[in-house]
């Protein structure tokens, strides 16, 4: 395979860093030896080697100068759309930032890639919320695949969890903790931490962001519930059907109320199927510890699926992460690579 790195951020150099560190068991279990001949990213550079770029060497610069500029060969300054036309790659790796309201630059660049018949795999929610059937059904006529599973929880798989998994199953109900920071702050504040306090401590580890809005306003949440039930239930939501209440709105004195009766404050996000129509929503919610979700703290992230043969079946684990989600674009090239095979 050849490839293509678009944006070359924290999630990108997650997947270099996992190219390298599983290069042998990569190429002997899965005989996936990946060539990468082009990166771009407007600041920190752009590079393109028809002969291959080398993992090692750019890592270094990035660990020395956070910039690829000084690479040792091929041609610099070449932007995402030039790139994406003209590196010689078969399949693109996008991570540009999220915008939920226009999904670009992502959006933009995956149209671009599916209609010069590459294959795509990224982790950029706005393309997938805004225009999940218009991408799905342009690879399919440009014969190219398409792969986004570390949109949902990173790295923890739900979206090749269900597909492979779930055959000739129906999944009714969806309901998931499907952001890490603001678990966190929740978990905290059940210790005692003020919301305030507990926003601080996650944005001091670097859980939440410096504008946390999205995590703690339940966007975030929102646009994986709309991924989760247009892939995966059939739906066709878009981000304004969903009726969003982020955690803002809850205080210290409601979560130690909660704990006396052994209850939990959760920001749940739900997606449920009624009368053939899928109805979504984001908002803290007061959980028995019955529930199996009132147990998932910290920044961890869990999805439960009701369905109609299994009845209720979770998955759970880290929802973002350098490693984690980088491994989420490893885990699609995975699929790329065998199914080029088959
Ligand atoms: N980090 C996580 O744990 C995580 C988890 C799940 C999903 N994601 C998603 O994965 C994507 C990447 O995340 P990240 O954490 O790697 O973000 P990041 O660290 O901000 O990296 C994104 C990179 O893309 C660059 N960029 C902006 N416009 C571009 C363009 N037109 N062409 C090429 N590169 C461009 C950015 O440059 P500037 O800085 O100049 O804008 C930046 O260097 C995001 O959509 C994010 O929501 C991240």
């Amino acid at each position: 395979m050849k490839l293509a790195l678009i944006g070359l951020g924290t999630v990108n150099r997650g997947l270099l860093e996992l190219l390298l560190e599983k290069k042998d068991i990569l190429l002997k279990e899965y005989n996936f030896n990946p060539l990468i001949t082009a990166i771009s990213d407007p600041v920190v550079g752009s590079i393109f080697s028809e002969k291959g770029l080398n993992i090692e060497e750019i890592l270094s610069l990035l660990q020395k100068e956070n910039n690829i500029g000084n690479y040792s060969d091929g041609v610099k300054g070449w932007d995402s759309e030039k790139t994406i036309k003209e590196a010689n790659a078969d399949t693109i790796v996008e991570a540009t930032p999220t915008d939920l309201e226009t999904g670009e630059p992502g959006l933009s660049l995956l149209r671009t890639a599916l209609s010069n018949k590459k294959n795509i795999v990224t982790t950029n929610k706005g393309p997938i919320v805004l225009a999940y059937r218009e991408l799905r059904d342009l690879a399919e006529k440009n014969e190219v695949i398409f792969r986004f599973e570390g949109t949902v929880l990173s790295g923890t798989p739900v979206i090749s969890f269900v597909e492979s998994n779930f055959k000739g199953i129906e999944i009714k109900e969806v309901r998931g903790i499907m952001n890490g920071t603001a678990n966190y702050i929740l978990t905290k504040m059940e210790i005692g931490l003020s919301y305030e306090e507990a926003l601080k401590r996650a944005q001091e580890k670097g859980i939440a962001e410096e504008q946390p809005e999205a995590d703690i306003k339940g966007w975030d949440a929102a646009a994986k519930i709309v991924i989760v039930a247009n892939v995966l239930m059939g739906g066709n939501l878009k981000f304004k059907d969903v009726s969003i209440k982020g955690i803002d709105t809850v205080r210290e004195n409601d979560i130690i109320k909660a704990l006396q009766e052994r209850k939990h404050w959760k920001l749940i996000a739900t997606a449920k199927k009624t009368e053939g129509k899928i109805i979504a929503s984001v908002a803290p919610e007061i959980l028995s510890d019955q529930d199996p979700l009132s147990k998932i703290t910290g920044s961890i992230n869990a999805i439960n699926f009701t369905t109609d043969i299994l009845g209720n079946i979770m998955v759970s684990g880290p929802g973002a992460g350098k490693r984690e989600t980088g491994y989420a674009l490893l885990s699609d090239l995975l699929y790329i690579n065998e199914s080029r095979r088959m």
